[in-house]
């Protein structure tokens, strides 16, 4: 018996899927997704392996940042549902066995929220306080915005009282001013809301950018003595509330700096972050055609310095821009070369607009062991909405909407999403090559090497192997500069893992000093088997990007092969 139960800590090897629910299934005919649509597809996506829904910002919105400009934290878009709809959404997806986790926003509202439009009423108004204003004109702050195409200063005059809020994201998203206690109380109700409601966790958003507005406010109005206290207070308020809930932050900074965001080896702040830095990695060892930048990442992660219940999210899309921010400028030009060479598929200048498929040409071999990848590496796996099925882009719609169209159905040209004539769609369906009629999840089906099937496959063997999600690892030494080889141990249990980034094919020569001759390596996608020699050495064949899954077994395993 361990004092720790695999299910007590689920974050560590859960299949997280990420989506909106306006552009997911539309049950009604309106053209937008909704709840009651996203309930009917629970099925589906616990078919895929799926264990943990997060639900993009569904509050009400002026939409003027997909539903990132959240005007009451507490409601349901009227056009995705109701409260009630998303009560049954989260009941049936319990009943599946996934879990739910939710945007929360700490940093910022619309200003179309009644806090804000009261608080520039006047400059005693009582809201005032909740937001962050200075009176003396901001200096040059143009380097410092997130939406450099939009925006030129993180400052906004608000003509009416003469002062200027904050904004580090566009002008009509101002920042709370979370150093006010009652603004800290606000989103500790707004948490504790959602959690009665039961769901599992919170997607945290712009975590960096709240905490460092808090360090830069006045030490005596706030009760922390540094920022990260307050990171503390909400991770202890909402395990005060559910227990084994969780707060995935995104928190893009470089590995030395996300120690203080996971609270170090107590492990007391958030509880998941994404992985940045090994994303752009993967990116450039993908356009390389080596595997070493990303090698080179995996051995930085701090793990010696966060807690073992912490853990990194993987991913290689999210619903943004496809950020390289972390590269420096010749690498970042280099992946832009491979794989987004035209202008209008760049973004920001520092990412792109692309959905992987297009990227890599819809290869189907590169495809499948990308995502291989992405379920081998030492972590837990996130996958954006139409992944699975390989999706692509409308580069047409503007910035980050580019990779937020529809989800692909059938091959219908609505994409089976909707009824509503294409002119009521929240979004255009993509059309050309990765379009419905190529692209849609009723074919993948019945498609026994579709990607979907692939991904289905990758889902249930690293459910099966928690080695990947809760054990150590490390990056085997090998010659082939194109592989990755690496491998994950954790109790009895160990894999090998090897991919290979170059379409020529390969053998690797690998010494396993620490196991015995004899050994066997099982491998867990396709029949077959090889032994340690003497020497404790093996050839392993892979081809043009090719991937193993290799079980080290020992002798009395007795886990299925
Ligand atoms: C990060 C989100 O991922 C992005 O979509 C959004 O625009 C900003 N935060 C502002 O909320």
């Amino acid at each position: 018996m361990r004092i720790t139960d695999t299910s007590d800590l689920w974050w560590k090897n859960a299949v997280i899927y990420c989506l909106d629910v306006e552009t997911f299934f539309d049950s009604d005919g309106d053209g937008v997704g909704d709840f009651a649509g996203l309930a009917q597809r629970v099925d589906y996506l616990s078919e895929l392996g799926v264990t943990c829904l997060w639900l993009m910002p569904f509050y009400p919105t002026p939409g003027k940042d997909d539903g990132y400009d959240v005007s009451d934290f507490y409601g349901v878009d009227p056009r995705l549902g109701t409260h009630g709809e998303v009560v049954e959404l989260v009941r049936t997806a319990k009943d599946r066995g996934l879990r739910v986790i939710v945007d929360l926003l700490v940093n910022h509202t619309s200003d179309q929220h009644p806090w804000f439009k009261e608080a520039r009423k006047s400059k005693d108004n009582p809201y005032r306080d909740y937001y962050v204003w200075r009176s003396d004109p901001p200096p040059d702050t143009s380097d410092q915005v997130v939406f450099p195409d939009q925006e030129d200063s993180i400052w906004e005059k608000d003509e009416k009282t003469g002062e200027w809020y904050l904004h580090h994201f566009y002008k009509h998203q101002p920042d709370l001013n979370i150093a006010n206690r009652k603004v800290q109380d606000a989103i500790a109700k707004v948490m504790g809301f959602w959690l009665q409601l039961g769901i599992d966790g919170f997607r945290v958003d712009a975590v960096p950018f709240f905490l460092n507005d808090l360090g830069m406010s006045e030490r005596e109005k706030h009760d922390f003595s540094e920022p990260h206290e307050y990171l503390r207070a909400l991770r202890q308020f909402l395990q005060r509330r559910s227990g084994d809930a969780i707060l995935l932050g995104e928190v893009n900074v470089p590995f030395e700096d996300q120690v203080a965001f996971f609270g170090g080896t107590n492990g007391d702040e958030l509880t998941m972050m994404f992985d940045f830095v090994g994303m752009q990695a993967i990116y450039l060892s993908m356009a390389r055609a080596d595997a070493r930048p990303l090698a080179e990442a995996l051995r930085q992660r701090p793990l010696d310095r966060i807690s073992p219940d912490s853990q990194y999210a993987n991913f290689l899309r999210n619903h943004d821009e496809l950020t390289l921010d972390k590269l420096s400028e010749d690498e970042r030009q280099e992946v832009f070369a491979a794989f987004g060479p035209e202008p209008e598929m760049q973004l920001f200048g520092r990412g792109l607009k692309r959905r992987l498929p297009t990227m890599l040409e819809g290869d189907p071999r590169r495809l499948k062991m990308a995502y291989s990848l992405l379920f081998a590496l030492p972590g837990t796996p996130v996958l954006f909405y139409g992944e699975e099925i390989g999706m692509g882009e409308n580069l047409e719609l503007p910035g980050r909407m580019a990779v937020r169209t529809p989800m692909q159905w059938t091959a219908e040209p609505d994409a089976g999403f909707s009824t509503a004539p294409a002119r009521k769609l929240v979004a255009p369906i993509v059309t050309g090559g990765f379009g419905p009629e190529h692209v849609n999840v009723a074919s993948a089906r019945h498609d026994p090497d579709s990607l979907l099937r692939h991904i289905t496959l990758m889902a249930q063997r690293y459910r099966e192997c928690p080695e990947l999600g809760w054990g150590d690892f490390r990056v085997l030494e090998q010659p082939v500069t194109a592989v990755l080889a690496h491998r994950c141990t954790w109790d009895e249990a160990s894999m090998v893992l090897l991919h290979n980034l170059d379409p020529e094919s390969v053998v690797v020569p690998l010494t396993l000093d620490d196991d015995e001759e004899g050994t066997l390596l099982v491998d867990l996608l396709q029949e077959g088997e090889c032994r340690l020699d003497e020497r404790r050495r093996v050839e392993l064949a892979l081809d043009g990007y090719g991937y193993r899954w290799l079980r080290v077994q020992r002798p009395g395993d007795r886990r299925l092969p």
